[in-house]
């Protein structure tokens, strides 16, 4: 499959980028890509690996210089690393009664509230491990059989197995993108998940609608949510900061697009071709006339040194549908993403401050191409979609230890009465503009 290849090679490109400070853990995790699928997001490939440096400027990476370092908001050398961070140290300490971990119980994604859990009556290596059995073997999540998975996690007593043998008396049964029934009796304590990568138009529907306890989606009221990339502020009241580099500079064109799959359930094709006659878009891949080969990483350059903007476009309008076009093309290169996808308020609360625009913040591709020939001329405004480089973290979401927290909590039945109505119901997706759709 072509554009998960791609998806890998950007990923590569990305961890090159982290430079020679991290090339010893970045052999390890190139092997680690190696070994498992390209299709899982990191959180699984590096389950036993620190998560990545961050992308954008730190002031790690600033302060061996002799320059000057840009200038900080104070509170942020004082902030301590949770674990999940870049090099973050702090563990979770305090057991708590009545975690919000599950969507009824907070209407955020609950990740850090799950990667900080800590249930109240665990007892480290003197409480007894939960089995996970994956039913679709554990080659599918690019992990092994036993506890290694969860060695790092603050919450680790957990076990994984493939062998359906274990299927009745498993504490948890997880789905991915497929189900089949194991055909044994069920202990009602048994949680049974349902995980999806893809968004409902590539994933199938469910014979037993009302099976599962928990599920593990991109989507945010999902179980464990699990999202391509989770942005996290080092302080959530800082999420702007003066940056040092004019994102504008050398910059001589307007639009680029890498495109590969032309027929997408969204239009975008159309409204990229639209939004060309207004500004110039120079498309790559299969779509368009331009070529720059997958295989080669200065391909990807390009959109640092010589485009202003972006065409993230996803090849779905669903709910929380953000892939890595957007977090890995868009945001971790020095260009400002134009995104269609999921909805506005979607990316807004996914993605960092101010560090894109929706094509429905216009009513036309025209609109738009007014509005992007205004940040052409005007530096400062163009500037201003970067200032939130270097306030975070894409984190590692970690999501093994989550899913080993969540069973060590205690048990609160529930289960989805029709889970193809939550997942792909009146809604969720849509094959026009959300502009014309009511939420
Ligand atoms: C722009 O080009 C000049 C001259 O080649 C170079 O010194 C400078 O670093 C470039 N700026 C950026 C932001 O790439
Ligand atoms: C899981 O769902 C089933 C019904 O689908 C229910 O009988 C069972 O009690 C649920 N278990 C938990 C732990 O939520």
């Amino acid at each position: 499959m072509p554009p998960r290849v791609s998806v890998r090679r950007i990923f590569l490109c990305v961890l090159l980028g982290g430079g020679a400070l991290v090339l010893l853990t970045l052999n390890q995790k190139l092997s680690w890509v190696n070994i498992q699928g390209p299709t899982l997001p990191p959180q699984f490939r590096f389950q036993t690996a620190k998560p990545l440096p961050p992308a954008q400027p730190s002031i790690k990476e600033n302060s061996g210089q002799t320059e000057a370092p840009p200038p900080l908001p104070p509170s942020r050398e004082e902030i301590s690393r949770a674990w999940f961070f870049y090099d973050g140290k702090v563990l979770p300490e305090i057991p708590q009664k009545q975690p919000a971990l599950f969507p009824d119980e907070n209407s955020g994604d609950r990740i850090i509230e799950q990667l900080m859990y800590i249930p109240e009556d665990y007892q480290g290596y003197d409480t007894p491990e939960k089995v996970i059995l994956a039913y679709n073997g554990l080659n599918q999540w690019g992990q092994q059989y036993g506890s290694g998975t969860f060695h790092e996690c603050p919450i680790n007593r957990c076990t994984l197995t493939d062998d359906r043998i274990k299927a009745s008396d498993a504490d948890a049964i997880i789905y991915k993108d497929h189900f089949t029934h194991p055909g044994v009796m069920r202990s009602s304590k048994q949680v049974w998940i349902l995980y999806f990568l893809e968004c409902p138009y590539h994933t199938q529907n469910v014979k037993l609608h009302d099976v599962f306890n928990w599920t593990a989606t991109y989507r945010r009221d999902s179980d464990i949510v699990a999202p391509y990339e989770r942005w996290t502020y080092y302080d959530r009241e800082v999420r702007q900061m003066p940056q040092t580099r004019d994102y504008a500079a050398n910059k001589t064109k307007k639009v680029a697009w890498f495109v590969s799959n032309c027929g997408a359930r969204n239009g975008r094709l159309a409204y990229a071709r639209e939004l060309a006659k207004h500004i110039s878009v120079d498309i790559y891949g299969t779509c368009g006339p331009l070529k720059c080969p997958r295989s080669d990483k200065k391909c990807f350059d390009i959109l640092d040194k010589d485009y202003k903007f972006y065409l993230a476009f996803e090849n779905s309008n669903c709910r929380d549908y953000i892939t890595e076009k957007f977090y890995v093309n868009g945001l971790g290169r020095n260009i400002l993403p134009i995104v269609m996808g999921a909805r506005p308020e979607d990316y807004e609360r996914s993605a960092p401050e101010g560090s894109y625009i929706h094509v429905d913040e216009f009513a036309s591709p025209a609109e738009l191409a007014t509005y992007l020939h205004r940040l052409d001329k005007d530096n400062d405004l163009y500037n201003s979609y970067f200032r939130w480089k270097g306030t975070g973290e894409f984190i590692n979401t970690y999501f093994w230890c989550r899913l080993c927290a969540m069973l060590h909590a205690p048990i609160k039945p529930k289960h989805y009465d029709d889970v193809n109505d939550w997942w792909r119901g009146p809604g969720v997706c849509t094959s026009r503009s959300w502009r014309n759709v009511q939420t």
